[in-house]
Parts: C-alpha cells; sequence; structure tokens
C-alpha cells in the first residue's frame, strides 16, 4: 500500500482545511448541506427523486429489489434508454445546438459535434448494426482510439440494447481476443491505428490473427483513422465510412428494462483472468448523472475535460454517459500530455477555455516535475474546478495541482471509485465540502461507507482497515459476467452483508476518509488496475520462465512500477537480454502498461511451508525495508540469496 497514511497526514497538515474559494461558491449549484441532509433523512427516497431527472418510458414499481442479496436490483420494472437520456433529452429541450463532443487530434486536428449531429451519427452506426444482425442482448467489442468515433459507437450499442465491451485501445491483441472470447461478441469495432507521440500504433494489422481465433465474430467494423494498411478479410470487414453512407437516420431507440445489461468491463483481479464487470441500465445511468451534476457541479456554460481513456470505467461514466446525460460539453483528446511538448495540455485548456479538469495523480506528478514554466505560457484562467482520480494523491501533488493549476481559486474533488462501483462513492462536494490535501473526504449523500477490522467492526479514529460499502448503491455491478460465483466471493464474503472493496483505509476524527491502496494482490500502475497474477501468468507462458512472483514497487510518478521475480528452467542463464524478451513477452500478452520496470532472476521465490508465495518480503526487500520474521518460510536461505543478489544491482 503505497498511500497516505495516518502518522504521515498528522505529521505533515495538521490542522489544513481548504474551504471553497469565494470565486466558486458565487456561482456553484449547491453551496449548503442540503443534499447530505435529504440523503441522510432517507436514503431511498432521496435516489427516487435523482431518478426522476430521468427521462422514463415507464416507471419503476420498485426502488430497490433487496430480497436476495448480493443480486440487487434497483429501479424495478422501470423502462428506459441510455442514449434517448443522453442525446434526445436535450434535443427536445432545445440544446439541439450545443455542443456535446469536442475532439481534439494529436496532430491537432479538430471536430465537434452539436447534440443534435451526434444523434444523427449515433442513429447511423445504430441502424448499421442492426443491419449486421445486432440484437438486444448481444455483445460488440470496441476496441478503438481515442475519437468521436468511439463514443458513437458505444451510445449506438445503448441505442439498440446491444452490451458493449470497451477494450483499452493500450491493450494487446491477445488481450483483446481473451476478451472478445469471454463476452462472445458478435461484433467488433477497432480502426486502422492510433496516433500517439507522432506515431501510428497499429491496432486492426496488429489484431490479424487475434481476430481470426474468435469464432463468435462476424463482423469487424473498422474505422480509417491514420491510413495504416490491413488486409480486408472478405464477408468480415467492414469500412465504417461505407457502413455510414447507406445507414438509416433516424432511429428509434430500443425500450430496455432497468436491469438489462449495459455494458460489461474487464477489470484486473487477484486471479490471472480479469474479471467481466457487469452494470445495468437504469441504477447505472441515475448513479452516474447525480454525481456528475454534483460532483462536477455542471453548469450550462462548462466544457469539461476528463483525460481518461474510454477504455476504462472512468471514460465510461465521466466522459461519455455523466457529462452527456447531463447536456454538458465533453471535451476528449487523442494523444499523450507530453507530445509535441510537456505543456499541451495546457494548451488545450487554453485553446477550448476548458472550465472543468478531472485527470489522476500520476499525470499531475510529472506535470509536477516537468516544471511550472509549461503551465505558465498558458491562459489557464478558464478552470474553476479540479478533479483527481485513481490512486491515492500525495498532499505534495494535490498543492501543486491546487495553486499551480487551480490558482487557488478551484476545489479539488478527489473522488474515489472502481470499475465495480460505477460511479464516485468518496468525494467532496466542491462548494459544501471542506477539503484536506490527501484525503478523498466523505460518501456522496446516500451512499454508506466505512472502514472495518478484520472483525467486521467499524474502527475508530485514525485506526487502518478495510473500505466498505455497508448497503446497495445504484450504480454497483450486477456481477461478473458468466461467473457469479467469483463475484459472491471476490465482494461480498469476506463480511456478510457488506461489499468489499479490497482497499485499506481510515477515518479521521472529522470523519474524514483517507485511502491507503489495495490490500490484495492488485497493483495500481499509474491508477490502471493489474494483477500480479496476469503478469506473472504472461511471464510463465514464456518458455524460459519456471515460476514468477510480481510485485509493485513505490514509485514517485506512476504510483507503483512492476518488479518481477522469475525462476528459470533448468538450463537457462539469466542475462540482460532474457530481461528484455521477458519484457517484451509481457507486453506482447497483456499491453505496454504491464511491462515490469525490472525483472529480477533468482533461483527459488519465497514460499511459506503450504508453498504459498510470500510477496509481501518481495516488496519488502524491493523496497529495502527490514523483513521481520521469515522462519516459517520453506527455505529462509532463499531470502539472503535474493537479497544479497538485489541489493547488488540497486
Ligand atoms: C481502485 C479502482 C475509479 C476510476 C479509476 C480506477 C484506486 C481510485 C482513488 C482515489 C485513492 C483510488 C483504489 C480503487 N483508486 N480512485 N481517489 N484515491 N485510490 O478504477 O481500475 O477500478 O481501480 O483505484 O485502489 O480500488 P479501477
Amino acid at each position: 500500500m503505497s498511500g497516505n497514511s495516518p502518522d504521515e497526514y498528522l505529521n505533515k497538515n495538521r490542522g489544513k482545511l481548504f474551504h471553497p474559494p469565494d470565486s466558486f461558491t458565487k456561482t456553484t449549484r449547491l453551496n449548503d448541506d442540503s443534499l447530505y441532509r435529504k440523503a441522510k433523512q432517507d436514503r431511498l427516497s432521496f435516489w427516487s427523486e435523482m431518478a426522476e431527472n430521468l427521462h422514463w418510458v415507464e416507471k419503476w414499481d420498485q426502488l430497490l429489489d433487496d430480497a436476495n442479496p448480493p443480486y440487487y436490483k434497483w429501479f424495478v420494472n422501470g423502462k428506459l434508454n441510455i442514449s434517448e437520456n443522453c442525446l434526445d433529452v436535450h434535443i427536445n429541450n432545445g440544446l439541439g445546438d450545443k455542443k456535446a463532443l469536442v475532439f481534439e487530434g494529436e496532430n491537432g486536428d479538430s471536430v465537434s459535434l452539436t447534440y443534435s449531429q451526434l444523434l444523427k451519427e449515433v442513429c447511423k452506426f445504430s441502424s448499421a448494426l442492426n443491419k449486421l444482425g445486432v440484437k438486444k442482448g448481444d455483445a460488440v467489442t470496441i476496441w478503438m482510439p481515442m475519437i468521436p468515433e468511439s463514443i458513437v459507437a458505444m451510445l449506438a450499442c445503448t441505442r439498440i440494447g446491444a452490451v458493449h465491451s470497451v477494450v483499452f485501445g493500450g491493450f494487446s491483441p491477445d488481450a483483446l481476443k481473451d476478451r472478445i472470447l469471454d463476452s462472445e461478441s458478435k461484433v467488433v469495432v477497432t480502426a486502422d491505428g492510433s496516433y500517439r507521440r507522432g506515431k501510428v500504433i497499429p491496432l486492426r494489422s496488429a489484431a490479424e490473427e487475434a481476430l481470426d481465433e474468435c469464432p463468435s465474430v462476424e463482423n469487424v467494423v473498422i474505422v480509417k483513422r491514420t491510413g495504416n494498411d490491413f488486409k480486408l478479410k472478405e464477408g468480415r470487414d467492414l469500412l465504417w465510412s461505407e457502413l455510414m453512407e447507406t445507414a438509416e437516420d433516424p432511429f428509434d431507440p430500443v425500450v430496455m428494462d432497468a436491469e438489462d445489461p449495459l455494458f460489461i468491463l474487464y477489470s484486473s483481479g487477484t486471479t490471472g483472468k480479469p474479471k467481466g464487470i457487469l452494470h445495468t441500465t437504469g441504477g447505472y445511468l441515475v448513479g452516474v448523472k447525480t454525481t456528475f451534476q454534483y460532483v462536477f457541479d455542471h453548469r450550462e456554460d462548462d466544457i469539461y475535460w476528463c483525460t481518461a481513456d474510454i477504455g476504462w470505467i472512468t471514460g465510461h461514466s465521466y466522459i461519455v454517459y455523466g457529462p452527456l446525460s447531463n447536456g454538458s460539453s465533453t471535451f476528449i483528446y487523442e494523444g499523450t500530455p507530453d507530445y509535441p511538448e510537456r505543456d499541451r495540455f495546457w494548451e488545450l485548456i487554453e485553446k477550448y477555455r476548458i472550465t472543468v479538469f478531472y485527470t489522476a495523480p500520476t499525470a499531475i506528478r510529472s506535470f509536477m516535475r516537468w516544471g511550472n514554466h509549461y503551465v505558465d505560457k498558458h491562459d489557464i484562467s478558464s478552470l474553476r474546478l479540479l478533479g483527481s482520480v485513481g490512486e491515492p494523491i500525495n498532499p505534495e501533488a494535490w498543492l501543486w495541482y491546487y495553486e499551480q493549476i487551480g490558482k487557488s481559486n478551484c476545489p479539488i474533488v478527489d473522488t474515489w471509485w472502481q470499475t465495480e462501483t460505477g460511479m464516485t462513492i468518496l468525494t467532496p462536494l466542491p462548494g459544501v465540502t471542506p477539503l484536506k490535501p490527501g484525503s478523498v473526504t466523505m460518501p456522496f449523500p446516500g451512499v454508506e461507507v466505512d472502514v472495518v477490522d478484520d472483525d467486521g467492526k467499524s474502527t475508530g479514529p485514525g485506526q487502518k482497515g478495510f473500505l466498505v460499502i455497508k448497503s446497495p448503491w445504484p450504480a454497483m455491478l450486477r456481477n461478473l459476467y458468466g461467473d457469479p460465483e467469483r463475484f459472491e466471493k471476490t465482494y461480498w464474503e469476506q463480511y456478510p452483508g457488506l461489499y468489499f472493496t479490497g482497499d485499506g483505509a481510515w477515518k479521521d476524527n472529522d470523519g474524514y476518509f483517507w485511502i491507503m491502496g489495495r490490500v490484495d494482490d492488485v497493483l495500481n500502475i499509474s491508477g490502471h488496475r493489474i494483477g500480479t497474477m496476469e503478469v506473472e501468468s504472461a511471464l510463465v507462458e514464456h518458455p524460459s520462465a519456471a515460476e514468477a512472483a510480481v510485485i509493485g514497487k513505490a514509485d514517485e510518478i506512476k504510483g507503483q512500477s512492476i518488479t518481477a521475480f522469475v525462476t528459470l528452467k533448468e538450463g537457462v542463464e539469466g542475462n540482460d537480454e532474457l530481461v528484455q524478451e521477458l519484457k517484451k513477452h509481457v507486453s506482447k500478452k497483456i499491453g505496454a502498461i504491464a511491462r515490469p520496470q525490472e525483472i529480477f532472476f533468482t533461483y527459488e521465490l519465497p514460499k511459506t511451508r503450504s508453498g504459498k508465495i510470500m510477496r509481501r518480503l518481495l516488496r519488502d526487500i524491493a523496497e529495502q525495508r527490514d523483513l521481520g520474521d521469515v522462519t516459517t518460510l520453506m527455505d529462509p536461505q532463499v531470502i539472503a540469496s535474493i537479497k544479497e543478489g538485489y541489493g547488488a544491482k540497486h
């Protein structure tokens, strides 16, 4: 765990509290505690009132069905369509000419789509999918760069009731294949390639073999983005542009049940196999619409920018569904912050007059290291609110963000949540909640959270424990796709009746929550979740590797970086070449984000007498801590040898 520990906080920040700046409170939509009070009075009627803000084709007849936990149902028998709520509703309210989506490509090309234009594109792609035989309940995999077509594809799925599975464009073709196979997708939407730091990253051509090995896939739709060459497979592959030419508009939204599946999003867990986290229609939209409105203080003239990729939950909830269901203008950028120069983000904020900016601590720490002169070149005074997500933010980075980017005029909403929670769970309300640098403050109104000890008992102030959610919330995951057993085991069996988050946390005397990080074998690399087991299984697939143990090592920029300890097969020599080869192998199996920073060869791994790998000891070695008791090990000698060898390299 690398987050903010109680001792560190008490030493550094005693008594510091940041109240909403005057300039902010003047225009905020909420500057009193009415929302907290309303939710506290009656949690369920609070959610019912929030749900009234959506357009329902038929109203629900039961708000929450909790008769069969953990299989909760929200807005039972309610009927609605997500794309209708994100598009048609606003057009009917006179916002047809408002910008819905503003895009800038890495090369500086720019496109914006009004709500009317976006609806037209969505209808056309809905009709195209429909013609390909995609029906309500069918799965569609989207493996795309950050371009408008990706969002059109997602919304089109929701319009016809197809279940989308967006796979991060940075994941490898092998990872894509696993996810297509698991979801049994009928259609894959992808592109010829994407731009990244001036280079073209091939997508479709790289996935040649992977796609051929997916029997469920009837069609692959390809957007031409970069002009990168690929072989069109007759009878299966189709060009987006050609499909759209003959597609029909308008296309009526399909009426969905509140509990119909909306999307699957794969996320890492403690085994080698990613979990297909399943979200459903009504509760998810109520959750993300409400949280977006209040956490990002939605104002009609906002140009809102969340820097996440649509391949992650942040992109789903707070680039697409949250902003669009509120009729906001959502900005997306294709590239990285350091291309062509390290001021690209500040340049974009200046150019598009961005008002709300939501990014990750790892990015903030990089900006900080690159230096203030990149920021100072630009007029970023349009900003009024900042956000942080993905991992604990250290107070130093928080203060830099507050002063250098927000010019001490913008509250920072540090939002804690997960792919599973669908919506922000712990977060300030920017016009209301006084901030403490490094704390995610309090539960969103209508959500009940606690920190508990090993026995599931609530802990006192300053006492470390496990973060749990005490009662169901609308945007909660409903299941793991095709694996209810794992769903029950992972989240609900640790503490009966409580949702187990997998994070360590503590509360302070004011009831503020402080996140310490994962307590399981899941790493957080630059705010992205990677399972140690995933990397380990990728490593041992290599013919030279016998066994592997992977740990997260504290990293100043990324939060954590990957260190792998590998034992080799008989007769294989562990040299630098093999290190490079193994790193490449992991990139190929999973994607560049999972590439180990360092690989260390050892004759044996530290194991308990029952054969369980003691990753804790490896973490201690890597971070040069005292090892404590090692007498329970099968072979205590191993530790001495690793320590010696590892130490020699550092
Ligand atoms: C894990 C969830 C939710 C979107 C991004 C990641 C960590 C997330 C924070 C935060 C401290 C955070 C937790 C959580 N995390 N936000 N504000 N402060 N930690 O989604 O991939 O599902 O990962 O990210 O450890 O469990 P995810």
